[in-house]
């Protein structure tokens, strides 16, 4: 039963890390691409929910932000975090 609670509190833990991990990852790509063409606070302030950024990231992708087909998903969990 121990061992148990042990797997458990351990694989939450490791769930949660990487989860900041990729938060973090996220805003560094953000603060990188999305501050070039008009300023962070546009991103910051724009009111949006999940499927809102995702069409937003693809549109600015097409414009010219730089965010690699491997970086979208943390650049995403990122921007989500900004959801009101
Ligand atoms: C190549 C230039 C360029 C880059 C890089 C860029 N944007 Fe934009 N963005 C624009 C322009 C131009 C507009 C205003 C016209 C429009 O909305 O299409 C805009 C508008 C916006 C808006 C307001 C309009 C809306 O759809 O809500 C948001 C939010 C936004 N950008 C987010 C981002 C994010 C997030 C990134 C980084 C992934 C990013 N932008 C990178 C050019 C850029």
């Amino acid at each position: 039963m121990k061992k148990i609670f042990g797997i458990l509190i351990g694989c939450t833990f490791l769930f949660s890390v990487s989860s900041v991990g990729a938060q973090q990852a996220g805003k560094a790509i953000v603060e990188r691409e999305c501050g070039k063409c008009h300023g962070l606070s546009k991103v910051t302030k724009a009111n949006k929910d999940d499927a809102a950024w995702e069409k937003t990231l693809d549109r600015m992708i097409k414009k010219g932000a730089n965010v690699a087909p491997g970086e979208k998903d943390a650049a995403l969990k990122y921007l989500r975090t900004l959801n009101r």
